[in-house]
């Protein structure tokens, strides 16, 4: 597949995405929006990947949604081309999405970060949500997935006043699983990936699933869902393999069966 605005890459079991128009900071226009998702649905549906990772540069991982393309929208045509909706792709990723972040994460970039399962952020990483300095508000999910992280008020204060987090402050809070040196964050965040993407397949799965359960519903609902998925497993190849080989004090063999 020929992308225009990202590149991918393949290490291991790891598919890499990698936003890139530079020149504008990373910034979603509607056709990188498109590819990033093409190219993760892509890596969602290949056996020999177990983990998605996204990035950027050094300086950003994207500046948010392009405003020059949004300058003279309407509302309408907001609505007709669904900007916001498209946004919304990255819930159907099955595999577990790794933001490996440095520079910039602002707006609809912080967003996409906060729709990722792990993050790991090089030193020089700066979250935020600048869209009241636009005249408008986080679209992609901001308010919601914040204030679900860091509570009311932080987020308030992030959402109203442009207040934004360094990568110390975003480790603090939750929103950072690790943070790395900027030389060579990519490969440290690529060497975290490969741990994971190194377990078994359909309990990497159902794992993800029933943690993000808990973000929807009810405490007896999101608990129903984890013992369906538990109990699911006990269907698999592997979950005999993994028990197997504890009894046998050697390295499980993963089938993704
Ligand atoms: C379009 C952008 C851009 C953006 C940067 N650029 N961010 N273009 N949309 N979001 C462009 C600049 O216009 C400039 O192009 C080039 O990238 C380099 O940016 P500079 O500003 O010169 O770099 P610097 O001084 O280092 O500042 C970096 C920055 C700043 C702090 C990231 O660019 C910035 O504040 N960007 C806007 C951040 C923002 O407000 N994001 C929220 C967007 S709204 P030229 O051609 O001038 O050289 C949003 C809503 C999401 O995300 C809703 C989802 C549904």
């Amino acid at each position: 597949m020929a992308y225009t605005t990202v590149l991918t890459e393949t290490r291991g079991r790891v598919g890499i995405v990698q936003l890139n128009r530079p020149q504008a900071m990373n910034a979603f226009n509607i056709a990188m929006l498109g590819e990033v998702f093409d190219a993760m649905e892509a890596f969602d549906r290949d056996d020999n990947i177990g983990v998605i990772m996204v990035t950027g540069n050094e300086k950003a991982f994207a500046a948010g949604a392009d405003i020059k393309e949004m300058v003279d929208a309407t509302a309408f045509q907001m609505i007709i081309e669904n900007r916001v909706d498209t946004w919304d792709r990255i819930r159907g990723i099955k595999k577990p999405v790794i933001a490996a972040v440095s520079g910039w994460a602002l707006g609809g970039g912080c967003e996409f970060v906060l729709s990722c399962d792990m993050v790991i952020a090089s030193e020089s990483a700066k979250f935020g949500q600048p869209e009241i300095t636009l005249g408008v508000i986080p679209g992609a999910g901001g308010t919601q997935r914040l204030a679900r992280l860091l509570g009311k008020n932080l987020t308030m204060e992030m959402v109203i006043n442009n207040r934004t987090l360094t990568a110390a402050e975003a480790q603090q809070f939750g929103l950072v699983n690790r943070i790395v040196p900027i030389e060579g964050y990519l490969d440290a965040a690529v060497a975290f990936a490969e741990e994971i993407a190194s377990r078994a397949p359909l309990a990497v799965r159902m794992a993800k699933d029933a943690v993000n359960a808990a973000f929807e519903t009810t405490l007896t609902e999101g608990l129903k869902a984890e013992k369906r998925n538990f109990y699911l497993l006990f269907s698999t190849e592997d979950q005999t393999e993994g028990m197997q080989a504890f009894i046998e004090k050697r390295k499980p063999n993963w089938k993704g069966k």
